[in-house]
């Protein structure tokens, strides 16, 4: 090294500082823009609220737009909604809030307001007003990431599928995922009663179908089946604590104690991805899940019940990622086809419509690239998405047969994904992509639809 080279590297040193520090503020810059738009989250620029959302986000897009006006005490809002909405006033006034042990009635103006021409619908904070202790745990839900019901909706729209696909398709995301904006999702409108919520039930609505099959694991396992047989007489106005109850429900598991969190205690999270289930931190996960089942198991029984998942995932990752490989080997040697640049390009992916690229796996992001991908590719994502996810929440929550099912469905989709990948590297020539490829039903829609 030379005497001068020393004080150059300095000043290039500032510089790459000077550049690192203007991208930063660049790139928040950016993030900020991206959310000023109609829509909300990150590509809110890139699409309009329909008017049914202002019910889902409420703080984002509510606003009263009927013909009623006027400023009314709660009586009044009963009397004549009674009418009205017999519906409503009939699940309130069996609710505590119209007959509160202790403190005033709460009338419907505490939650909506009394000006009629400015109504709000009452999201989190307005029930966090009065119930600080449930606000404040399911908002600590943010420290845990994802998943969480206290990110679901950031999530929702934050996923590109959201914006790429015609909203007339996704819309009910945001129906699932409103979970992180109210308060309504357990505890219906408008008996907000913690006796429903304890039930499994509460939760069936949004935790169903092929990428998380809780309810048909949790209806499987021996807790599902004490709660079919015997759930209708037990006293559900009793908390989520130990003797309560015989059999445990979601809510008992998730929410042990009554906690409004269901983030803290995860190990494996949604089964997406590969993680160490030893760490210091799961170590700490897999204490609380022992404490808990220890209600009614003994402890070194139910350690070895949750080992049984570790050792079911610890048999699913290599599953998963041969088919990757697979997959990946085809794509370097140009035998994916339609291949990413005859394909019509996701509106929100300007990289990938210039250097188009078959996106594999977690780390590339083929969650959300599902769609327009050549058959050997859907089949991949449906190993992942259903067969794989399906076997991990049948080893969760004790459904064998689940755990038996998603395997098969596992190997017999390997099997297939490498037939067809040995079916492709023997033809001559590829096959030409068919014009449905180069215009597709998504093309360019979101621009001008969404
Ligand atoms: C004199 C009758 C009357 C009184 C009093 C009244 N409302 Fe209404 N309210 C209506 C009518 C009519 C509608 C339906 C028309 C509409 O959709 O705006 C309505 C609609 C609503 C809606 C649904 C709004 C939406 O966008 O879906 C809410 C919530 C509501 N009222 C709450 C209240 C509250 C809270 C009070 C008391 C502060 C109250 N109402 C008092 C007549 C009344
Ligand atoms: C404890 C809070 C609370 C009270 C008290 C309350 N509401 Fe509501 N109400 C809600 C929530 C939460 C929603 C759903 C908000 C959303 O969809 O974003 C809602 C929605 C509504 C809707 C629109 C949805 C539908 O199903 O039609 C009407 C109408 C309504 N309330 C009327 C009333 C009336 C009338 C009363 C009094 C008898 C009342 N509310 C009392 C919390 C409350
Ligand atoms: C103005 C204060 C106030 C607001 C706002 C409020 N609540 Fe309540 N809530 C109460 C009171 C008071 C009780 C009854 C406590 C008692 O009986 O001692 C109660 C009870 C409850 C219960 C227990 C019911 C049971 O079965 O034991 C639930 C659940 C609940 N509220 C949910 C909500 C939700 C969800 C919201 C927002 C949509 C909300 N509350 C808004 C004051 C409020
Ligand atoms: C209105 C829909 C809805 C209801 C009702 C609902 N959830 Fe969820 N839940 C979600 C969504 C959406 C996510 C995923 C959020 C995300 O994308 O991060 C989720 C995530 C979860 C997670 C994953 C947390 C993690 O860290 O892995 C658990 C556990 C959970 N919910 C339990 C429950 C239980 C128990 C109930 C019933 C007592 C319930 N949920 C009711 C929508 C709902
Ligand atoms: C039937 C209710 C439901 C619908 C509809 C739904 N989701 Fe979800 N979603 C969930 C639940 C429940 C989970 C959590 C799964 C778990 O932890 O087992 C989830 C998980 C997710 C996750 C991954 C969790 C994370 O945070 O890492 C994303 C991303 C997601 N959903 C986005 C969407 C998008 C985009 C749509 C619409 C195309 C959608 N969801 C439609 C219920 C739903
Ligand atoms: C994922 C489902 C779920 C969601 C979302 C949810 N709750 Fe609950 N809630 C429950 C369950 C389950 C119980 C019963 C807990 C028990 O048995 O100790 C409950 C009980 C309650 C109670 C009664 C507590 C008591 O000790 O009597 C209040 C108040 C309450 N919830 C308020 C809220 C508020 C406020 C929100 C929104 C921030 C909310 N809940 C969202 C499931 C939920
Ligand atoms: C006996 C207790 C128990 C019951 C009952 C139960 N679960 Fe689970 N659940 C678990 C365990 C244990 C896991 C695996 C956690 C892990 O990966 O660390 C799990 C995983 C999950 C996950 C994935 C993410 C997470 O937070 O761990 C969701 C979502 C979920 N359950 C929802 C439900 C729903 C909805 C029901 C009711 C239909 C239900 N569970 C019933 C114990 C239970
Ligand atoms: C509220 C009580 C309760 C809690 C909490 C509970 N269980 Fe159970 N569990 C039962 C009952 C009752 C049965 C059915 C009787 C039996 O087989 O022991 C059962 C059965 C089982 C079975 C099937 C038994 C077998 O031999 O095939 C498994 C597996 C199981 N539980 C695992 C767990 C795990 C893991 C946890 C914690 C994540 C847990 N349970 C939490 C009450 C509970």
């Amino acid at each position: 090294m030379s005497t001068s080279s020393r004080p150059r590297m300095a000043r290039y040193a500032w510089g790459v500082l000077v550049v690192t520090v203007l991208a930063i503020a660049a790139g928040y810059g950016w993030v900020a823009w991206s959310k000023g738009g109609p829509g909300d989250g990150l590509y809110s620029r890139l699409w309009q609220p329909d008017k049914v959302f202002g019910y889902w986000h409420p703080v984002r897009f509510y606003g009263y737009e009927g013909p009623m006006s006027g400023r009314f005490e709660g009586p009044q809002c009963v009397e004549c909604h009674s009418a009205l909405t017999p519906g409503v006033v009939a699940d309130w006034r069996a609710s505590r809030h119209a007959t509160p042990k202790d403190g005033k009635t709460v009338y419907c103006d505490s939650c909506h307001g009394n000006d009629h021409a400015k109504l709000r619908m009452p999201d989190k904070t307005v029930c966090g007003g009065c119930h600080a202790t449930q606000h404040a745990q399911f908002q600590d839900e943010r420290r845990f990431g994802f998943p969480s019901h206290a990110l679901a909706t950031e999530r929702a729209v934050d996923a590109p599928h959201f914006v790429d696909k015609p909203k007339a398709e996704v819309t009910a995301c945001l129906q699932c995922h409103s979970v992180a904006s109210k308060c309504d999702s357990c505890h219906t409108r408008h008996l907000f009663s913690a006796a429903e919520a304890r039930r499994p039930e509460a939760c069936i609505t949004c935790h169903s179908g092929p990428p998380h099959p809780d309810d048909e694991t949790f209806f499987a396992s021996a807790h599902g089946k004490r709660y079919l047989a015997e759930g209708d007489k037990w006293d559900w106005s009793k908390p989520l604590a130990k003797g309560n109850y015989k059999a445990p429900t979601c809510a008992y598991c998730h929410m042990s104690g009554g906690k409004h969190q269901v983030a803290d205690k995860t190990i494996w999270k949604f089964g997406l991805q590969e993680v160490n289930p030893l760490t210091s931190g799961n170590q700490v996960r897999r204490t609380q899940w022992v404490a808990m089942c220890s209600d009614c198991h003994d402890a070194e029984w139910s350690r070895q019940q949750l080992a049984g998942l570790d050792a079911e995932r610890k048999r699913a990752w290599p599953l998963l990622y041969a088919a990757e490989r697979e997959l990946k080997g085809l794509r370097s040697d140009g035998l994916l086809h339609p291949t990413a640049d005859e394909r019509p390009p996701y509106p929100l992916d300007k990289p990938g419509a210039l250097f188009a690229r078959e996106r594999i796996g977690y780390f590339e992001g083929q969650s959300s690239a599902f769609y327009n991908v050549s058959p050997i590719e859907r089949d991949y994502f449906e190993m992942w998405y259903f067969d794989n996810l399906g076997a991990y929440k049948g080893a969760a929550h004790g459904a064998p047969d689940a755990v038996a099912r998603g395997h098969e469905k596992m190997n017999t989709a390997l099997e297939n994904i490498k037939q067809k990948a040995q079916t492709l590297r023997q033809q001559d020539k590829p096959p030409a992509a068919a014009p449905w490829w180069a215009e597709g039903e998504y093309t360019g829609h979101n621009k001008e639809h969404n």
